[in-house]
């Protein structure tokens, strides 16, 4: 467990998520670094990679990988996406750096959601704090704005999920939201999600 953001888990994180590297704005990249860095030093995790693999606690989790397949898997399908959108349509208005940042921070608040500690206190006493107190979307929207990010990357993290039913999407946010829901409808129908993880929760997909 670490607590303070320093170079060394900076360099980790750059390491973990390796699509950063393709935002061209170094303020947007160090700031993405930042917000998982962060997202670290208030959990338990040492590691994105020791963050399970799945959509929510204990639902939807891969057969294999850890966390990182599949905030990468998000980012990558996005960017493609993004790309092709840009390609067959010029004048549409899309950043590509936002999409790449929104990807790679849209979970950033899992840390925190998924952390053991959090959930032994909050299922101890849900009437306490709530259970969980803070789903991942809203505590990466405070994640992302402490570590400097636009809004356009807090909108993200905040309304990939269900959430953003209530409001309406940037095209950066439809894009990475249309990913999210990609990466685990084709990971379910490829055979990539344990069986026992598969419950209510994949009825409603748009709250993954
Ligand atoms: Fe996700």
């Amino acid at each position: 467990m670490q607590r303070v953001v320093d170079a060394a888990l900076r360099a980790q994180v750059a390491e973990e998520l390796p699509e950063a590297a393709d935002i061209r704005d170094a303020t947007l990249r160090a700031s993405v670094i930042e917000a998982w860095a962060l997202a670290l030093t208030r959990s338990s995790y040492a590691s994105i990679r020791d963050i399970p693999p799945s959509g929510n606690p204990g639902s939807m989790t891969l057969i294999k990988g850890d966390q990182t397949d599949h905030i990468r898997g998000v980012t990558r399908l996005a960017m493609r996406m993004a790309d092709e959108m840009a390609a067959t349509n010029p004048g549409i208005a899309l950043s590509r750096d936002i999409v790449i940042a929104g990807g790679l921070c849209h979970d950033v608040g899992k840390p925190w959601e998924f952390d053991p500690e959090n959930r032994a206190r909050w299922e101890a006493a849900p009437r306490a704090a709530g259970l969980p107190s803070i789903r991942h979307p809203a505590y990466g929207v405070h994640l992302c704005l402490t570590a400097g990010l636009p809004e356009e990357v807090a909108h993200i993290a905040g309304a990939h999920s269900g959430e953003g039913e209530l409001l309406i999407r940037s095209l950066e946010c439809t894009i990475v939201h249309l990913a999210d829901i990609g990466y685990w409808t084709m990971a379910l129908a490829g055979g990539l999600i344990r069986p026992e993880t598969v419950g209510a929760k994949y009825r409603r997909p748009l709250t993954l």
